[in-house]
């Protein structure tokens, strides 16, 4: 079921050009990360999808439209860290967030379970950490239980310790089954959070899918042959290939990138494998990334 739909997004701001006809999909009960180096219009996509700010062209739907205009009650998000008041506790600022967005909780103390401040719910915000006040910003964003929460750049500034623990409640709040959207220039955080990831660079998107085939070490290799059942055959025989998957009448294996299509070749025409396709894809793209955001 589609969560949001963005087609065609550009957005210039004066001379630069934040979003180029910038295209997503992102589905229900994925964890999707945008992924790009600083100004690469993270923070842009997630204004313009939030309804802060206007595109240039394009367009978006949350939801599938079902829901109108009534969709922006069932995302919650922080682009910033929200102006919590420094001398009231945890629970009293998120009673005082729920009463501006209109909604009815008391179960304070299981959102500040889930991100780990119980403990310290009767402390005044000023006392906090940075990395208590990033969970308390999460906090906020559950509030009316919103289906869809969004995240932009939740560990920012935080020690590792820090990280680790925000991490940690993102991946809880994901498994409830809640989609998550968040923007990060950190590539590792998005292979240990994410189930999926569009990488953008200057407003382009570069690629989009699931993490694993985006950011995998492994090469995607598609390959067909007259004989399926000896191809497969072959397949299972080596060891560095592996998680072959049939996709209409082809057959998907991921292979360590220390070995090459070349291999695959000979290997198959020493075995009298005869291969009608042999196509590698998603080539290393966690290189090229490391790449651009140098
Ligand atoms: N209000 C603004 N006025 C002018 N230029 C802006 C404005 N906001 C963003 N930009 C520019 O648009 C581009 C995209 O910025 P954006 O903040 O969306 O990037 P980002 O990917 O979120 O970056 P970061 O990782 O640093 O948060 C950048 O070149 C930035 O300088
Ligand atoms: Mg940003």
């Amino acid at each position: 079921m589609s969560v949001l739909s963005i087609q065609n997004l550009s957005k210039s701001y004066g001379k630069i050009q934040a979003l180029n006809n910038l295209s997503l999909e992102i589905n229900e009960g994925e964890v999707y990360g945008i992924l790009g180096p600083n100004g690469s219009g993270k923070t842009t996509t997630l204004g313009v999808i939030l309804g802060i700010l206007h595109a240039d062209s394009g367009s978006y739907q949350w939801f599938d439209g079902r829901y109108g205009k009534g969709h922006r009650k069932r995302i919650g998000a922080i682009l910033e860290t929200p102006n919590f008041y420094p001398y009231k506790t945890a629970e009293d600022n998120l009673s005082i967030i729920s009463h501006i967005k209109g909604v009815k909780t008391n179960n304070y103390d299981q959102l500040l379970e889930l991100v780990n401040l119980a403990h310290r719910k009767k402390s005044a915000f000023r006392t906090y950490s940075l990395g208590m006040k990033q969970r308390l910003a999460i906090a906020a964003t559950m509030i009316g239980d919103p289906d869809v929460i969004i995240f932009d750049e939740p560990t920012n500034g935080l020690d590792p310790q820090g990280i680790a623990e925000v991490r940690q409640t993102l991946t809880e709040i994901a498994a409830s089954g809640k989609t998550v959207i968040m923007a990060s220039h950190i590539l590792d955080e998005v292979e240990k959070i994410c189930s999926h990831v569009a990488i953008i660079k200057n407003g382009n998107l570069l690629a989009t899918g699931s993490v694993g085939s985006i950011l995998s070490e492994d090469v995607t290799i598609e390959l067909q042959a007259e004989d399926m059942s000896a191809l497969q055959n072959l397949i299972e025989s080596v060891p560095w290939m592996s998680k072959s998957k049939i996709i209409a009448d082809r057959l998907e294996v991921q292979m360590e990138n220390s070995h090459s299509v070349a291999e695959i070749n000979k290997l198959a025409f020493d075995r009298g494998v005869t291969l009608t396709h042999l196509v590698a894809r998603k080539q290393r793209l966690e290189e090229e990334f490391l790449e651009i955001t140098k």
